[in-house]
């Protein structure tokens, strides 16, 4: 059965069609503008990896004449293969041998991950006249159905603790349910360098090579960021530098706050040695460095993190980013290592997930959905 697309609102009909980059980018960008939120759609080129489809839909008013039409919302959905649990499985392949007699020869049980088609929503945004007209929930529908075609088996949202319209429409009107709620940390990059901890030695790792799946809460990643350890190796970050690829930009800070952030930087420029803690250019367009895939274990992990989070900032600072960032679970403990200030993080971002469908890959894990959160969780830096 095909769905209608399509709805009326006052004398107009709202209809949902694919984004097309040829002619959507600049209203778009427009509703984004209006929407005072950050960037919603693909223009022109999405972070996105090959592993991860990708699909994008706008809300488009039409008038009673063919060629009065206008976007006023859209939405943008993504599905990668992740991980949600493990199972065990005899010798990894599910096969038991046997000797002449007919005896179990190796009934060894070892963990395999189990696979699962995640969906993620990005970018739903709808244009601030025309709230209140079940355009939002038309396009959540519209992409879960794209997500569903696509044989995802769960699709999953991220907003702000505080956007109560987003979480009345994703929960009581979607059918979703809270999942988890990591922190953001951002640490300004100062004019001086971070000094480092003299015990701790920080090498450069080869980049990871792709998989398919990396870890449980977890996309998987093409791109290949630098990673760093400590000799020791008890706590790893990657880095990803995302300042070739996009842009943030604080907007709405009075002349005052400029001003003083600007003449903090100044000083701290012309002192160094004083480490004052300067406020970064963030009223212009700037980079940031990412940190994802945190870990580490034994007594001293929270110090090399703290160490590892100080070179990610002066690496930063040579490439010319205005701050240094991060997403970790709640449960976290290394969160004590990292760096960070509170004006600038958001203690509780809030994850909400639902089930597509009953007809499930792997009946052992059960439903991902009520599922204990994990100690730490692995962002996809491209979703930031
Ligand atoms: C969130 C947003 C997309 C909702 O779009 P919308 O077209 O106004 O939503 P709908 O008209 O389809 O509303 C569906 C339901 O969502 C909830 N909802 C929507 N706006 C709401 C609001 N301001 N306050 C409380 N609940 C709200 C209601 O449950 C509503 O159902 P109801 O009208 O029967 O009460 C829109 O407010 C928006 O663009 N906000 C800014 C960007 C944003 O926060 N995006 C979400 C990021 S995940």
């Amino acid at each position: 059965m095909v769905e209608d697309h399509s709805r009326r609102v006052n004398n107009n009909i709202v209809v949902l069609r694919e984004f097309d980059p040829s002619k959507d980018c600049e209203v778009v960008e427009d509703v984004e503008r209006r929407c005072e939120v950050g960037p919603a759609a693909s223009c022109p080129s999405s972070p996105t990896s090959s592993a991860t489809q990708f699909a994008e839909f706008v809300a488009e008013l039409v008038g009673e004449e063919e060629e009065e039409k206008e976007v006023v919302g859209m939405i943008r959905g993504c599905i990668k293969t992740v991980t949600c649990g493990k199972k065990l499985s005899r010798n990894g392949k599910n096969v038991t041998h046997h000797n002449k007699n007919d005896d179990v020869l190796d009934d060894t049980l070892k963990p395999l991950p189990v696979y699962t088609k995640l969906a993620y929503i990005l970018g739903l945004r709808v244009s601030p006249s025309h709230r209140r007209m079940g355009i939002g929930l038309k396009l959540v529908h519209r992409v879960e159905e794209w997500f569903r075609e696509n044989g995802a088996e769960y699709s999953y949202m991220a907003t702000d603790n505080d956007n109560k319209a987003s979480i009345n429409l994703f929960i009581d009107k979607c059918g979703y349910s809270k999942f988890r709620t990591p922190a953001i940390l951002v640490n300004p990059v100062f004019a001086h360098r971070v000094k480092l901890s003299s015990s701790v030695d920080v090498i450069k790792l080869s980049p990871p090579t792709p998989s398919p799946s990396t870890a449980s809460d977890s996309p998987p990643l093409s791109s290949s960021p630098a990673t760093l350890t400590p000799s020791s190796t008890t706590a790893s970050p990657c880095i990803w530098n995302c300042k070739d690829i996009y842009t943030l930009e604080v907007r709405g800070a009075s002349c005052v706050k400029r001003t003083l952030a600007k003449t903090t930087r100044i000083v701290d420029r012309a002192l160094p040695w004083l480490r004052l803690p300067s406020v970064p250019e963030l009223f212009r367009p700037f980079g940031f460095h990412f940190l994802y895939g945190l870990g580490g274990s034994g007594p001293r992990a929270e110090k090399f993190l703290k160490a590892l989070c100080g070179h990610a900032h002066n690496l930063a600072k040579e490439r010319g980013c205005g701050v240094v960032a991060t997403e970790v679970s709640s449960r976290e403990p290394l969160r004590l290592g990292i760096p960070h200030w509170k004006r600038l993080s958001c203690d509780e971002d809030l994850w909400c997930i639902k089930r597509l469908g009953e007809d499930y890959s792997d009946g052992s894990v059960g439903d991902w959905t009520k599922s204990a959160p994990g100690m730490s969780i692995f962002v996809d830096p491209r979703e930031v």
